[in-house]
């Protein structure tokens, strides 16, 4: 469970990092926020390519700023894509659930937004069941 106060300051990143997205090919901009174990949120957004597959997901860029900056655990994170009320939420796209659980417990709270606000919280279990990671190399 994210303390309420933290979930909003994570959202109101998500929410400036969304609106500096570039993603004039696909026109879905994303935002994303995490919260890592120092108490520091860290933003990031969807950087699109024109040569496609070189894109990068907002919550990739998130996670390389976290890392940049020295922390190395996610406590919690926000997504957010898509439009308000929207029928689809954002959830995360396959690779990224995968970079998120490098960093994660499967506790991990991960919540989707839209710019209207929360729509829905997973862990990060029931997002990546049964996943591999870093313990998968430790011999
Ligand atoms: N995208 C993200 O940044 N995060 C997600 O969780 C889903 C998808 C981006 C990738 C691409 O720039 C655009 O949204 C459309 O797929």
């Amino acid at each position: 469970m994210t303390d309420p106060a933290e979930l909003s300051r994570m959202i109101e990143a998500a929410r400036a990092a969304r609106e500096n997205a570039h993603a004039p090919y696909s026109k879905f901009k994303v935002g994303a926020a995490i919260l890592g174990e120092s108490g520091r949120i860290f933003a990031g957004c969807n950087v699109e390519n024109a040569a496609y597959p070189q894109g990068q997901c907002a919550e990739s860029s998130a996670i390389g700023a976290m890392i940049t900056a020295g922390d190395r655990r996610i406590r919690a994170i926000v997504v957010m894509g898509g439009e308000a009320g929207a029928e689809e939420i954002c959830t995360p796209c396959g690779g990224c659930r995968q970079r998120i659980r490098e960093f994660a417990t499967p506790e991990t709270p991960i919540h989707i937004c839209d710019p209207a606000g929360l729509r829905r919280t997973f862990s990060l279990e029931i997002l990546l069941p049964e996943s591999f990671g870093p313990t998968n190399l430790a011999f």
